[in-house]
């Protein structure tokens, strides 16, 4: 099969890199000359692992290449996926979807021969079906079928979701639409990789319904570490406790500073507004985002709170600033919150992040860098660890206490184990903890 990938961010590149490994010919396109002249020459422009070789053995196949001319690029595919960004609209919540529209009059123009055009991008029920009426207003005479795909990777990783998904969703409704879109995933057939056929609406429900339901999840056990931090219980034994009911499951029970990230945030909004439009208010997900955001603001009073009151002329160390590990993705990361907090409230703050200072450095004026997690650590009154990266968890404690000036941490992510730093003399706070009995 040929394809088209529109637009090549964290999705459009992952999934053109992965379609090319099963066998297929990709061309990725973006509008972002410099994007595409790095991937040209081998550079990858974002964070995620395993991508560059995955990129690098899949173009010296001549199964995957670069350009910017979209036009070049869908004239001869069978099937064009739109991955183009889908952000929140300034004022109100919606998705923008100006840059899924965009794409769609340019792939109209493009089009030569039977084409089916497939949103990847994460769009709002009926995104479909207007993409369709561009093509159609625009190309009266063009031969196509729309489909919804929607991405369920995650970043970080991102390959490995893709290769072997849980399952693939495919809204669409002709038989020839189906028959490319099979072809396409046929190499998944192998690995019994469940496909979920349906309507285009569908399939675009249920993108957003299941990122609001793990975002809903996230929530449930955010609070309920709150509780446990009231009244003397640990949240971990309570999540597994829950976890191991097979109704429930083990997976997002994991306490934080809140889910952020490029997804759940913008979908649990665009999802709210859309229910409402059409008189279905979704108030459990109305609720996940107000407390969500609450929550992240609330990190910095913990922290504040946990140094008495006041961080005035303190040293923060800040250990991860990304939404999450193994990517470089800071978008709407509760860093964003707690650091400027910090900064607000006197603190002079010092971070470390294994993938995202770059972006950091943009985004989080008046921070400082250090160059490695103990170099966060060095002088600082009290350690505060945001993002879980893995190399965090093997950090020696000893370590930390010798380089720190107050054996002070806070752990957003519960990294460490409560019982071993307070015997090591640490003062240390996690989430949904017990304090140590007195
Ligand atoms: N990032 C994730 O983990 C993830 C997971 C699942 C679904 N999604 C969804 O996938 C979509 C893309 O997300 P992303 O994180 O890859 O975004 P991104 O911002 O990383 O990438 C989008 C790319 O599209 C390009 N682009 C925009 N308009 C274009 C046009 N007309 N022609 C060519 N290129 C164009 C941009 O230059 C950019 O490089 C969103 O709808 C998102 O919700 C994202």
């Amino acid at each position: 099969m040929r394809i088209a990938m529109i637009g090549s961010g964290y999705v459009g590149l992952v999934s053109g890199a992965c379609f090319a490994q099963f066998g297929h010919d990709v061309v990725c396109v973006d509008k972002d000359a410099g994007k595409i002249a790095r991937l040209r020459q081998g550079e990858m422009p974002i964070y995620e692992p395993g991508l560059d070789k995955l990129v690098a053995d899949n173009v010296r196949a001549r199964r995957l290449s670069f350009t910017t001319s979209l036009r070049d690029a869908v004239g001869d595919a069978d099937a064009v996926f739109i991955a183009v960004g889908t952000p929140t609209r300034r004022g109100d919540g919606h998705a923008d979807l100006s840059y899924v529209y965009a794409a769609a009059a340019e792939v109209a123009s493009a089009l030569r021969g039977y084409t089916v055009v497939v949103t990847k991008s994460t769009v709002p029920v009926g995104t479909g079906r207007e993409v369709a009426r561009i093509i159609r207003e625009s190309q009266p005479a063009a031969d196509f079928d729309v489909c919804s795909n929607p991405e369920f990777l995650r970043e970080g990783a991102a390959i490995e979701d893709f290769m072997k998904p849980d399952r693939v969703v495919i809204g669409v409704e002709s038989e020839r639409a189906r028959d490319v879109m099979s072809g396409i995933y046929r190499p998944l057939n192998l690995i019994q990789t469940p496909m979920v056929f349906t309507n285009i609406e569908t399939a675009e429900v249920t993108k957003y319904a299941g990122n609001a339901f793990l975002a809903t999840k996230i929530t449930f056990i955010n609070e309920i570490a709150d509780l446990c931090e009231k009244v003397g219980a640990d949240v971990h034994d309570v999540a597994r406790g829950i976890g191991l009911d097979g109704r429930i499951g083990r997976k997002f029970l994991h306490p934080g500073p809140g889910f952020g990230g490029s997804c759940f945030p913008k979908d649990t909004l665009a999802l709210a507004y859309t229910a409402r439009e059409v008189d279905a208010p979704q108030t459990i997900v109305e609720q996940v985002i107000e407390v969500n955001n609450t929550r992240k603001k609330r990190m910095a009073r913990k922290i504040i709170d946990f140094c008495g009151g006041s961080v005035a002329g303190l040293a923060i160390g800040v250990l991860g600033l990304t939404f999450k590990p193994n990517t470089d993705d800071m978008r709407d990361a509760p860093s964003l919150d707690i650091v400027p907090a910090l900064l607000q409230a006197g603190a002079k703050v010092i971070a470390f992040d294994p993938e995202g200072m770059k972006e950091a450095a943009r985004m989080l004026p008046g921070l400082d860098f250090a160059e490695t997690a103990y170099g966060a650590a060095t002088g600082v009154d009290v350690l505060v660890v945001i993002t879980e990266w893995h190399e965090f968890r093997g950090l020696d404690p000893r370590r930390l206490k010798e380089v720190m000036r107050q054996a002070r941490i806070v752990d957003l992510r519960n990294i460490f184990n409560p019982e071993e730093m307070r015997s090591l003399g640490f003062a240390y706070e996690g989430v949904g903890r017990p304090a140590p009995r007195t």
